[in-house]
C-alpha cells in the first residue's frame, strides 16, 4: 500500500541544477535512514524476513521524471510500460500523476483497470495477442491495440472489429541493451499489404507505432522510424484511412533523455502536423531510479590454495541473484556496483589507504553458476556474512523478471518513502 499520493510540483528552470542537486541529497538521505529502520525491524523477526532481499521506493524520484518528460516532450503523452515494474505502489502514482499504460497482456491490463483506470488511457501494445486476450480487450473496452501481421488481423477481425489499431513497424537501435526488431515489426516493404488486409477486413487503422528497442542509444534509429512512420501515414491515407495517432515506444533512458528529446522533437516536427496525436511507451525511464535493492550476504568462500594464487577474488554469497531481481546482468549485461550499506555506528571504509582494498565476486543463492551478480566488485572495508549490500537503479525489469527458481520465493519486499517530506534538510 503506497501511505501518500504525489504532491503538485512545479520547477522553474534557472533553479534546476541546485534543485537536482537537493534532491538527490534527500532521495539518499531517506533512502539511508528507510534502510535502518527496515533492518532493524527485520532483526527482530523471523528467518523469512531475513533472507529475503528488500527494496527502497522513492516515489517522488518518479514525479521528478515525470515533470523532467513534460519539460522535454510536452507533446508527447507516456503511456507507461507495465511490464517494466508492475509494482501497484508505482501505477497508482503514475496513474494520479496522469500517465496512460501500456499493457501487454490480460493480467497487467486486469492489474491497471483495477485501480480505476479508464479503458481509453490504454494501449494493448503486444503486437501477437492470444484470441482469450482479444476477447477480454473487447470485454473491458481496451480497443487501442498494436498489430504487425496479417494472422492477427484476421484474429481481430472476428474476436474485436471495433478495436483501434496502431501498425507496428520495425525499428531498431544497433546500440539498445535489448534489441525487440528480430520478434516484433512489420517491415516497410510489407506494410502496404497489411493496410490493404486491413481495410478488406473492414478494421480501423488509426496510426501507426514503433519500438526502437530497450534502452536505445541513438538518435538516428528514432530519425528512422519517425520518417518510416510518416511513410505508412502516407500509405494509410492513400488507401482510406484517417491514422492520427503516432507512437513513438519506449527505449528512453535517464542517462541521454535530454539529447534524445531534443532530437525526437525536431524529427516530429520534420514528419507529422501538428494535430497528429502524438503518444510513447516509456519504462525504465520512469521505474529504474526510484528503487534501491538492499541485499544481504549469506555466505563467503575465501580464496585457498592454488585458486589464490592465480589472484581470485573472494566470493560473496548473496540472498538475490539472477533468478531473482538481478535478470538484467544476463539480459543486458548490466555491471553491478554495489556500496556496502553502514549505519552511522559503524564507518564505511577504513582511510584512503583501503579504497578499493577488498575485491569480491557476487553470487546469487542458487544452485546455477551462471547466478553471479558480479564478477568483481570493490570495497573498501572487509565484507562479512550478514553484511548488507545497497544497489541503486534497481527498478526497472527487476520485480516483474524475478523467477522462483531453486525455490527462492522471487518476492521481496518494498518500503515506500517520501524524500519531498524530507524538504529544508538538506
Ligand atoms: C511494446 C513495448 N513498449 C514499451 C516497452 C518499454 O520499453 P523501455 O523500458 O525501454 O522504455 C517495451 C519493452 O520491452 C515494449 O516491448
Amino acid at each position: 500500500m503506497v501511505p501518500f499520493l504525489p504532491p503538485a510540483m512545479t520547477i522553474c528552470d534557472s533553479d534546476e541544477a541546485q534543485m537536482d542537486a537537493n534532491h538527490q541529497s534527500r532521495h539518499n538521505k531517506a533512502v539511508n535512514l528507510s534502510i535502518d529502520r527496515y533492518i532493524e525491524r527485520v532483526s527482530k523477526r523471523t528467518i523469512e524476513g531475513e533472507t529475503k532481499s528488500f527494496f527502497i521506493a522513492d516515489l517522488t524520484q518518479v514525479t521528478r521524471q515525470h515533470m523532467r518528460w513534460m519539460r522535454n516532450l510536452p507533446t508527447v503523452r507516456p503511456y507507461y510500460a507495465v511490464k517494466c515494474n508492475s509494482d501497484l505502489a508505482l501505477l497508482r502514482w503514475l496513474a494520479s500523476l496522469g500517465t496512460g499504460f501500456d499493457c501487454a497482456s490480460t493480467q497487467e491490463l486486469s492489474l491497471v483497470l483495477d485501480l480505476n483506470v479508464d479503458p481509453a488511457n490504454i494501449i494493448f501494445a503486444n503486437p501477437v495477442k492470444a484470441p482469450a486476450a482479444l476477447l477480454f480487450a473487447r470485454e473491458v473496452g481496451a480497443a487501442r491495440m498494436t498489430f504487425d501481421n496479417l494472422d492477427e488481423l484476421d484474429k481481430i477481425a472476428s474476436s474485436f472489429p471495433e478495436a483501434q489499431l496502431l501498425l507496428r513497424i520495425y525499428a531498431s537501435d544497433d546500440g539498445a541493451l535489448v534489441s525487440l526488431g528480430e520478434k516484433f515489426g512489420a517491415q516497410l516493404d510489407t506494410t502496404e499489404q497489411l493496410i490493404a488486409r486491413a481495410w478488406e477486413l473492414r478494421l480501423n487503422v488509426v496510426g501507426v507505432s514503433f519500438h526502437v528497442g530497450t534502452g536505445a542509444k541513438s538518435s538516428g534509429s528514432f530519425r528512422k522510424a519517425i520518417q518510416d512512420a510518416g511513410v505508412v501515414f502516407n500509405r494509410a491515407e492513400a488507401i482510406g484511412f484517417q491514422p492520427s495517432i503516432l507512437d513513438i515506444g519506449g527505449g528512453f533512458q535517464d542517462s541521454n533523455f535530454e539529447y534524445m528529446a531534443s532530437a525526437i522533437r525536431e524529427f516530429i516536427a520534420a514528419h507529422f502536423p501538428p494535430n497528429v496525436t502524438i503518444i510513447a511507451e516509456p519504462g525504465r525511464y520512469f521505474a529504474r531510479s526510484a528503487y534501491t535493492l538492499v541485499s544481504q550476504v549469506i555466505g563467503r568462500r575465501h580464496q585457498m590454495g592454488s585458486v589464490a594464487d592465480e589472484g581470485l577474488p573472494d566470493m560473496l554469497y548473496q540472498n538475490d541473484g539472477v533468478y531473482g531481481n538481478f535478470m538484467n546482468v544476463v539480459m543486458e549485461k548490466e555491471r553491478m556496483v554495489p556500496q556496502l550499506y553502514s549505519t552511522s555506528r559503524k564507518p564505511e571504509g577504513q582511510g584512503e589507504e583501503c579504497k578499493g582494498k577488498y575485491r569480491y565476486s557476487i553470487w546469487g543463492p542458487t544452485c546455477d553458476s551462471i547466478d553471479c551478480v558480479a564478477r568483481e566488485a570493490t570495497f573498501d572495508s572487509e565484507v562479512q556474512v550478514g553484511d548488507r549490500l545497497v544497489y541503486h537503479d534497481m527498478g526497472a525489469y527487476t520485480i516483474t523478471t524475478a523467477t522462483r527458481f531453486n525455490g527462492f520465493s522471487g518476492s521481496s519486499d518494498i518500503v515506500y518513502v517520501n524524500s519531498e517530506a524530507l524538504s529544508g534538510q538538506n
